[in-house]
């Protein structure tokens, strides 16, 4: 099984705006972090799409090893 890239051991904190879609990098490979910018064609991970519950900050995973995906879970704290 593939593994995700670590684009960066840190939560990116972004102002997310209530209903609207984004769709979150899962392959970390992603120039647009913690976005997707299509740099998954050619392996095996597909963005995640999710809707904003709120409008305010939320801490999205940038070192994809979270379980609870696209949110950050702590997990980045147990790599390496
Ligand atoms: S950045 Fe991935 S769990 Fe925190």
């Amino acid at each position: 099984m593939e593994t995700p890239v670590v684009a960066e051991a840190a939560p990116a904190i972004v102002d997310l705006v209530e209903g609207k879609t984004y769709f979150w990098c899962a392959c970390g490979r992603s120039k647009k972090q913690p976005f997707c910018d299509g740099s998954h064609k050619g392996t095996s991970f597909q963005p995640v799409s999710f809707t904003a519950d709120k409008s305010k900050k939320h801490f999205l995973c940038q070192c994809k090893h979270s379980t609870k995906k696209p949110f950050c879970d702590g997990s980045h704290k147990h790599l390496l």
